[in-house]
């Protein structure tokens, strides 16, 4: 039988059956980089006298036949075959070389066997961008994407060292092969306070974004309150007595002070006696904080009190 016939029963076989059961390359799916080098080796235990590499069908790579290798045009200087133990390694990888290797060896008797190869590219440019540069608590909606250079990507979102926890209603997340889509509904200040990393891995590299990602959130102004919050009901004039706003806010609020709902002229956080000089009366004094970014505007707790004017020179009559 000359060579050549030889070569087209071997590709023959698997078709006819006459070897099924018998697989000589471990199932697979084998990963290797780009650019990298993969070695596929059948298990066999006596040295072949033919072997027949082929890829996706019947696709010739390389074969080894009446003690001579010959390698296909299509794979030359990229694919060598071991002839002592069957190995095929193929060099260069490109992400055409992903498919189903198929060998037919003759030791004693005739082997198969099939593996799938998967040429992956390696993680790389993994990078965060946001829909927003910033964003308002309780009100914005909040779309990170992680996106990375690399084939069959998985991705992992982690704030501080903690995983992003998804709850599918208000954090939500679309996976897709090159990208990590993560919607965050009415955005918390706790829920990115980060730094936040995102991981794109596949089966054989991972890789992080390498600067961290922050997102402020601005919040308040909460808990507007007055010190003190319980002043004596008279107040000495000229005394050092103040009275103090105070809001959880960010970026920090502003402030105006009203005099029984009207107006003070100061925006001060601390309001003086100096400031209501001419106000006497008993009344009710307030405060308002304003968040200037997202203007909401939450008043303090009433307080009140009046203004004593000091006796300025006092005299003691007593009895002659
Ligand atoms: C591929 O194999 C060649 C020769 O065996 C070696 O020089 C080269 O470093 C290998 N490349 C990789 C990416 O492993
Ligand atoms: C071929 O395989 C044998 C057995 O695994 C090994 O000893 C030999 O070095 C290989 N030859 C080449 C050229 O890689
Ligand atoms: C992000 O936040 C961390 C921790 O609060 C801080 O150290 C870092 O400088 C911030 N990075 C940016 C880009 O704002
Ligand atoms: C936030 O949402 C509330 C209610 O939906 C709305 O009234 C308010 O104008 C929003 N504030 C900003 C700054 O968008």
């Amino acid at each position: 039988m000359d060579p050549l016939s030889l070569k087209s029963l071997l590709l023959l076989l698997p078709l006819l059956g006459c070897c099924v059961g018998q697989g000589i390359l471990p199932a697979g799916p084998v990963s290797a980089l780009v650019g990298g080098n993969v070695t596929l080796k059948p298990l066999i235990s006596y040295p072949p006298s033919v072997i027949t590499w082929t890829f996706n069908g019947p696709n010739g790579v390389a074969t080894f036949i009446g003690g001579t290798v010959i390698v296909e045009d299509a794979y030359t200087g990229r694919a060598s075959l071991n002839s002592t133990d069957g190995s095929l390694t193929l060099s260069a990888l490109t992400p055409g070389d992903s498919g189903d290797y198929n060998v037919n060896v003759i030791t004693t008797r005739a082997l198969f066997g099939e593996t799938k190869l998967l040429v992956v590219e390696p993680v790389s440019n993994v990078d965060i961008k946001s829909n927003v540069p910033d964003a308002i608590e309780y009100n914005s909606t909040v779309i990170l994407t992680c996106s990375a250079i690399g084939s069959s990507l998985s991705f992992k979102w982690i704030n501080g060292s903690a995983p992003i926890v998804v709850d599918g209603t208000r954090i939500t997340e679309i996976k897709t092969n090159s990208s990590s889509v993560l919607t965050i509904k009415n955005v918390l200040r706790t829920d990115l306070v980060g730094p936040i990393y995102c991981t794109a891995s596949n089966s054989l590299t991972t890789k992080s974004t390498t600067t961290p990602f922050n997102l402020t959130v601005y919040y308040g102004p909460d808990d507007v309150t007055l010190t003190p919050a319980n002043p004596p009901k008279f107040i000495q004039a000229g005394s050092t007595f103040n009275l103090t706003c105070s809001a959880s806010s960010l970026p920090p609020a502003s402030f105006t002070w009203y005099y029984n709902g009207t107006r003070i002229e100061t925006s001060s956080s601390v309001l003086t006696l100096d400031m209501i000089k001419g106000y006497t009366k008993m009344a009710n004094y307030t405060c308002r904080a304003e968040n200037p970014k997202s203007k909401r505007s939450v008043p303090s707790p009433a307080v009140s009190f009046a203004i004593m004017e000091g006796i300025s020179s006092v005299e003691i009559i007593g009895p002659t």
